[in-house]
């Protein structure tokens, strides 16, 4: 079914092509083996779920610099945290947050399975497999968008959204290696956000380009079909 489609080639990209940001462990680390840290990854993956990269680079920082552990959120004050979170909107997730790092604070610390994770205040399916594979490299499929416009492309899935979700993470399933599952996730993320771009997608400079399905048919551009209201 993949024709052709490997994480490998991805993974190879991704290694000279990763986006550079705050949250991630630098290319150098990676090589000389450091494993992220749980508590960024978390952090970072709750600030991302209705905010923007761009938006979220220095909030996290910010946060990093003030609370460098979940013990450190986990003691802090209330209004101090929620003030600092200003800006970021969905307040839920910051009172969720402080809630989260207190149960780490009184656990011990993560679950380090994406049922445990799921358990935690504000983590929900998407950000527990998220949390899963990128902080402990389980080989759990992370499903957002960026993701769902590449699968659709390269396996030429034209069944709109929201009905093609299922057949969609499927694919992504189908992908998603054993071997750095968690830099697999990221690198998808990064393709969708840089290469596989929603109007004028670069595919003369893709690492898929050869077995993309809908490269070849000229559809690229087109997918993901949206379902009309
Ligand atoms: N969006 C959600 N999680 C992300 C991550 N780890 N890197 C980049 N974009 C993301």
């Amino acid at each position: 079914v993949n024709d052709g489609l490997k994480s490998a080639d991805l993974l190879a990209w991704y290694d000279d092509h990763a986006r550079s940001l705050p949250w991630r462990v630098s290319p150098a680390d990676r090589k000389a083996g450091v494993a992220p840290d749980p508590y960024a990854v978390w952090l970072s993956e709750i600030m991302l779920q209705q905010t923007t990269v761009a938006a979220v680079k220095n909030y996290f920082i910010r946060f990093m610099t003030l609370w460098p552990t979940f013990e450190d959120l986990a003691n802090a004050e209330d209004e101090r945290v929620m003030g600092e979170w200003a800006g970021l909107g969905y307040y839920a997730r910051a009172r969720n947050l402080l809630k989260c790092a207190r149960t780490l604070r009184d656990q011990g610390g993560f679950p380090k399975d994406r049922a445990g994770l799921e358990t935690l205040p504000g983590i929900g399916p998407y950000t527990s497999a998220a949390i899963a594979a990128i902080a402990f490299d389980h080989p759990e499929t992370v499903v957002d968008g960026n993701v769902e416009r590449v699968m659709a492309r390269v396996f030429e899935i034209t069944a709109p959204l929201p009905d093609a979700k299922p057949e969609m993470k499927k694919a992504a399933a189908s992908l998603t290696p054993k071997m750095r599952p968690g830099d697999y996730a990221q690198a998808v993320m990064d393709l969708g956000a840089t290469i596989c771009t929603p109007k004028s997608p670069a595919c003369g400079i893709c690492p898929w380009r050869a077995p993309c399905k809908s490269r070849l048919s000229g559809l690229a551009p087109t997918l993901p079909r949206k379902r009309k209201k």
